[in-house]
């Protein structure tokens, strides 16, 4: 694909792209300039109505003058489009986002470096140009995205690519959203290049030495908590774990602070910072609870909790965005050796909450316990959201089209779900009360890890409760965070299984935009 992809004015385009919407038959208004330059390729396409503009439909003309390609792009209904002003009831904005991702694909097929884009006029009256821009610029990115790092010289489709740039001149209202949505998903690039890297290579010391180079990079800091300092910090979820690890577990602190010269954000919020907190499990065996052979290589991607908050951290800080941002990224591979943890040990938190080990595969929570009760302890958030691939009960229950979320606090709930909208990332509420913690009575621990068949997902979260809290003491059901928490379990999310638009068969980077989003509006 592109080294890289910029939005800026191009001359002499050698190739434009125009949406259309469905049923359009007469030439929308806006393209009549760009029409007579091409010498009336898209008034005759329009006219001919062989290009039908159904949602992902994508032609190459090759027009008589102007340029040397004209690409439509079909946008589908306009009415679902989800873009007009003040509509909030509408769908997303994904038919804009798949077709430039589809288009970047399309152009880079074809070696072009300048690319004429006009979207809005085809989308029809009262469109939200930050909305539309916003889309265009997320598809450009994500379409943009390959893992070609082990593409070695073994076969004939992995000759290597030319690496050419590309610079799209967008539409004047689109152009600085869609500029935004570009920097955002470069940053979900980062969250997929890593997700997709095996775990014989990303091993949770790897991910210390990357999130370290980011954090040079782009001006934000990265601490790391190594195996020995959290043996002294009473991590025993995350030392059990990553006990038989290729590499030690760690505990990776990213923070941002984009408050102190901004003066703004967080203020409401009396300067405490926001957590995320994500499950990097660099790869899930289930330990002596072994999972079975099918599939268990797509446990490379039981890091992309973890992932997507590496990601966030990284567009908040290079968007300078006004808030305090600290992400902890708990770090282990579980695997089987004498140095594993084993069903029937019992494990003490960060926070003195003791757990039967039922099922050494509910490891994830294990490693989040302590991350979450340090986290509020030491940072003292305002609010707190973890991602993680915590089951797949979740996806039993979702499956694939949305990530569960366990939010008690309706105005955070509020919040992630207009994120949730905006960037196409659903989340669907899941219930969490007291009573679901009965479900995880230990006999002689406070908790087991592990329950009965029933409510999986829930009980995930309802063992994430006993380590969240206003101040690192006591749980979320005594003493939340004042801006709540929420927990989203992304198991059904993190990967797809087959080709999509923006999403060829690997990791998806959930979160990253829903986060960044969500922390654009925080205050
Ligand atoms: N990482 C898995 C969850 C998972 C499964 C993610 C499939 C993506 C696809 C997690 O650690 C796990 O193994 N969960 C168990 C929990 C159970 C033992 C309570 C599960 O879902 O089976
Ligand atoms: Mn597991
Ligand atoms: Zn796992």
């Amino acid at each position: 694909m592109y080294r890289h992809v910029k939005i800026a004015t191009v001359s002499e385009p050698q190739a434009w792209a125009v949406g259309l919407c469905a049923k359009t038959r007469t030439l929308p208004a806006g393209y009549a300039e760009l029409d007579l330059k091409l010498g009336g390729a898209i008034s005759s396409a329009v006219r001919r109505a062989e290009f039908s503009a159904e949602a992902g439909e994508i032609t190459c003309l090759y027009p008589a003058r102007g340029a040397q390609r004209l690409y439509l792009l079909g946008l589908g209904d306009p009415r679902k489009l989800g873009l007009r002003k003040g509509d909030p009831r509408e769908l997303t904005a994904e038919a804009v986002r798949s077709a430039a991702a589809r288009l970047v694909k399309a152009v880079y097929a074809a070696q072009v470096t300048r690319l004429g884009l006009r979207f809005l006029p085809g989308l029809g009256d009262q469109v939200d140009a930050g909305a539309a821009g916003r889309a265009i610029g997320d598809g450009l990115g994500l379409g943009n995205f390959e893992f070609a790092r082990f593409k070695g010289k073994g076969n004939s489709n992995s000759k290597p690519k030319p690496t050419i740039d590309l610079t799209v001149d967008v539409d004047g209202p689109c152009r600085e959203p869609a500029q935004r949505g570009l920097i955002i998903s470069a940053s979900a690039n980062i969250t997929r290049t890593l997700a997709a890297t095996p775990p014989n290579v990303a091993n949770p010391a790897y991910l210390a030495r990357e999130c370290r180079a980011l954090a040079r990079q782009v001006g934000f800091t990265c601490q790391v908590i190594e195996a020995a300092q959290a043996r002294r910090l009473g991590m025993g979820g995350l030392l059990a774990v990553g006990g038989a690890g290729s590499a030690p577990p760690c505990l990776i602190a990213l923070e941002w602070d984009g408050t102190r010269k901004a003066k703004t954000g967080n203020k409401a919020s009396g300067g405490r910072p926001v957590l995320l907190v994500g499950k990097a499990v660099t790869f899930d065996t289930g330990g002596y609870s072994i999972k079975p052979a099918a599939d268990m290589d797509k446990m490379k991607y039981d890091k992309c909790g973890g992932m997507a908050v590496i990601g966030a951290v990284h567009a908040a800080a290079k968007l300078k965005l006004p808030v305090h941002v600290v992400g902890l990224v708990p770090a282990a591979e579980n695997m089987v050796s004498d140095k594993a943890y084993r069903p029937g040990d019992i494990v003490r938190f960060f926070n003195g909450v003791t757990s039967e080990i039922t099922n050494t595969d509910a490891e994830g929570r294990l490693i989040l316990a302590d991350a979450l009760a340090y986290g509020c302890k030491r940072y003292r958030p305002a609010a707190v959201v973890d991602l993680a691939t915590l089951t797949g009960g979740v996806i039993v229950a979702l499956g694939t089209f949305c990530a569960g979320m366990f939010c008690g606090d309706d105005k955070l709930r509020g919040q992630l779900s207009a994120a949730a909208d905006f960037t196409g990332e659903r989340l669907w509420q899941l219930p969490l009360w007291e009573e679901h913690r009965t479900l995880l009575k230990g006999v002689h621990g406070d908790v087991v890890n592990s329950g009965v068949r029933e409510a999986q997902p829930i009980q995930g979260a309802a063992f994430l409760s006993y380590f969240v809290s206003a101040d690192g003491r006591g749980n979320v059901f005594e003493n939340p965070p004042s801006g709540g928490w929420a927990h989203l379990d992304i198991a059904g999310m993190a990967d797809v299984k087959k080709d999509t638009p923006l999403y060829p068969t690997g990791p998806t980077g959930f979160g990253v935009r829903l986060l960044v989003r969500w922390l654009e509006g925080w205050r």
